[in-house]
């Protein structure tokens, strides 16, 4: 097939699939309010969990980084592009984390196709959770490594697998936070698993750190366990973008030498470093963000109608409403849009078929009369 068929025919299965995507240009704003098309819209669809993207000591730390070190960082780690500011960073992250090392990554995808690129060889297994995100499991869809899945959170089911995969080394992979579903993983109980049949785990805990856990460090540190890697990342919680991975001193030596998003990619700005760092303070002292958060969360959970039978049972941020068909999701995205509510439809292949989906995250930021304006809006619809 021609690429211009293959673009054609690809384009035409989106739309018969009502799967097409579209991006919206946000002229103003990441937090509690977003501006499309001239309107303002109430965001109950960004993962900036704690209204940090608009805290005026992240961006005066950010304007005050650009100003030191101009705004980029002219290379890669390797050359000249790891500076004090990115230094500083890693160093806290890992102690605040107990870990002995963090390497900056400039976003969480890098991050996961970077480890698992580098650590995998073709004699060594992959056990997934189903539900990983999709940097994860194409990652390890990519590496020479064998890779299975287990059904989502199911520990009998990695118990078996783990039983059945003899030689070579195996990596289990989870989320602390689930992206789409807003569910924990059973951390404690993978772990002690892995720990049993000499495996490794790996957590992304990209919607967890920063919002769960004491000073928000985390499902991981929530539930005691630590997992030989873990990823965090700085466009959630952290109110920025990038990523780290925790680890070992060898395992980040070794990535070091080996991990080509590393050696072959420019570093994130030193001024993004100084904001990300201004950000893990705010997180640490945290306490009063994370409670109004608790409560926007229990608020829109007491709110919403229990004729919303697709409502999960979420203790995160994510709370998605679970609608099935692409259509229904697309309608219910629309009709909150013209309520002034911006709420994006998440549809297969993000999702599994027929879960489509309206993914609404509250905040921190998000006043109680946001949270009851939604309930309002979502209720009526549901007649
Ligand atoms: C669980 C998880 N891991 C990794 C990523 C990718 O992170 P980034 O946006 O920093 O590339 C995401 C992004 O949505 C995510 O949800």
């Amino acid at each position: 097939m021609s690429w211009q068929n293959k673009v054609n025919l690809g384009l035409q299965q989106r739309h018969t699939a009502e799967a097409y995507r579209h991006r919206s240009i946000n002229e103003v704003g990441s937090g509690r309010f977003i501006t499309v098309d001239g309107k303002r819209y109430l965001n109950f669809s960004g993962n900036d969990y704690l209204g940090l993207s608009q805290h005026p000591a992240v961006i005066r730390a950010w304007q005050q980084g650009a100003e030191k070190y101009g705004v980029g960082s002219g290379g890669s780690g390797h050359v000249t592009g790891h500076t004090r500011a990115h230094q500083v960073l890693e160093e806290s992250l890992a102690h605040w984390l107990g870990y002995s090392r963090a390497l900056l990554f400039i976003s969480g995808y890098a991050a996961n196709q970077a480890v698992l690129a580098a650590l995998l060889d073709k004699s060594d297994h992959i056990l997934a959770d189903r539900l990983s995100h999709a940097s994860l499991l194409e990652a390890a869809s990519l590496s020479p490594a064998q890779l299975r899945r287990f059904a989502h959170n199911d520990v009998g089911m990695l118990a078996n697998l783990l039983e059945k995969t003899q030689a070579g080394q195996t990596l289990v992979i989870s989320e602390g936070v689930f992206s789409m579903d807003g569910d924990m993983a059973p951390l404690l109980q993978l772990h002690t698993l892995t720990q049993q049949h000499g495996a490794w785990l790996l957590v992304d805990d990209a919607h967890g750190i920063g919002v769960i856990g004491e000073q928000g460090r985390g499902s991981c540190w929530q539930q005691s366990v630590q997992p030989e890697i873990l990823i965090i990342t700085f466009g959630k919680s952290f109110g920025v973008s990038g990523a780290a991975v925790l680890c070992s001193d060898d395992v980040a030596e070794y990535l070091i030498q080996f991990a080509r998003h590393l050696i072959y990619s420019t570093a994130m700005p030193p001024a993004q470093a100084c904001a990300i760092s201004a950000s893990l303070r705010e997180i640490q002292e945290g306490d009063e963000l994370r409670q109004r958060l608790q409560q926007n969360m229990l608020c829109f959970q007491s709110s919403i109608s229990k004729q919303w039978l697709g409502v999960m049972p979420s203790k995160t941020p994510i709370q998605p409403l679970i609608v099935g068909e692409n259509q229904r999701a697309l309608n219910l995205s629309a009709s909150l849009r013209r309520a002034g509510i911006w709420g994006t439809a998440i549809r297969p292949p993000t999702v599994p078929e027929g879960s489509a989906r309206l993914r609404m995250t509250i905040t921190a930021s998000h006043q109680s009369e946001d949270i009851e304006r939604l309930s309002e809006v979502l209720n009526d619809a549901c007649h």
